[in-house]
């Protein structure tokens, strides 16, 4: 197949160009070269590549800048999307979307999981900007499939886990503060990428959830990686409004993968062993980085 890959700059596009590049042939403009809040640069991207997928790896994620930067954000995460669900119609493509568990208000009481035909209540900027981005693809784009993830890390771009390894590994580490009260399954953007090719392999259509199975809270998840990766720092638990910005964040950020497991073509491990793997991969070449910095 010819996949067009938009944010292929990002933490998950990157991945997505990797995975889907071993077996398909893969196109990755940049942002300079084509924004997606362009309609006319969209529009004349598509009738020149003629892809078989669009998928739509770019957004706006700086969960806390969106609650002051109200056109970015709606430019970025809703009308992107919306010009790429309608030149992807235009042209007959099937459009492959990515969305967050922030579309949900986190109100379930553990260990429910979200489903993908709950209703969504977002809580913050960024969350309804998904869930307007979800609605302009549904009614757009008739071959889409919408991917719902949480919690993503990899070795490109910031997260949770690389900002983790890097403070517990600094020369002087300090006592970590670590939210105990906010609750999901961290996800390796790299499987989240092989789960994508697998959902294209099986011609997926509508809304699935995608993350890693189990759960844990951001502190557990902390004390998970310096156990691993030997480390002397300690963390003590927080609050997540006493270290969160802006944004108001769900606790409950579980979403059950219902429709992979029910078509049986999902690829997502518990979070501890994906996790296990990428820290023995990158744990070396973080701590190194954190070392290297002056503190
Ligand atoms: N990170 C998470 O934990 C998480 C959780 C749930 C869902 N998601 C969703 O997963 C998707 C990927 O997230 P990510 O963390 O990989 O994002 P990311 O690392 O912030 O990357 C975003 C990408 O979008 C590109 N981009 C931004 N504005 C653009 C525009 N106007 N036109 C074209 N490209 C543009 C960026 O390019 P530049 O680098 O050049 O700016 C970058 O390549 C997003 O839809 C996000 O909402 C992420």
């Amino acid at each position: 197949m010819k996949i067009l890959v938009l944010g292929s700059t990002g933490m998950l596009g990157s991945e997505c160009k990797d995975a889907l590049g071993q077996d398909h042939e893969i196109i990755t403009p940049d942002k300079k070269e084509l924004d997606i809040i362009s309609w006319d640069g969209v529009i004349e991207n598509l009738q020149e590549v003629l892809p078989d997928v669009v998928l739509n790896c770019a957004g706006f994620t700086d969960v806390d800048a969106c609650e002051t930067e109200d056109f970015k954000v709606r430019k970025i995460n809703v009308e992107g999307p919306r010009n790429l669900a309608q030149c992807s119609a235009r042209f007959e493509c099937k459009f492959v979307h990515v969305s967050s568990d922030y579309v949900f208000d986190g109100q379930k009481p553990l260990p429910q999981p979200y489903f993908e035909d709950d209703a969504p209540n977002p809580l913050s900027a960024y969350g309804k900007s998904k869930m307007e981005s979800e609605k302009a693809v549904r009614e757009n784009a008739p071959n889409y499939i919408i991917i719902r993830t949480a919690w993503l890390y990899g070795i490109h771009g910031n997260n949770f886990i690389k900002s983790i390894v890097k403070q517990a590994a600094k020369k002087k580490p300090k006592v970590l503060k670590v939210a105990d009260d906010q609750f999901g399954s961290p996800t390796w953007a790299h499987r989240l990428a092989l789960q994508t090719k697998e959902l294209l392999r099986h011609d997926g259509k509508g809304t699935y959830h995608a993350t890693s199975e189990g759960y844990c809270s951001r502190f557990e998840c902390a004390e998970f990686i310096i156990k691993k990766l030997g480390l002397k720092a300690r963390v003590e638990p927080c609050s997540m409004k006493d270290f969160h910005g802006a944004a108001k964040r769900p606790g409950n950020c579980l979403l059950e993968n219902r429709l992979l497991k029910k078509q049986g073509i999902s690829v997502m491990p518990d979070w501890k062993e994906d996790l296990d793997t990428f820290l023995k991969k990158f744990g070396e070449e973080l701590i190194k980085e954190a070392k290297e910095k002056k503190n």
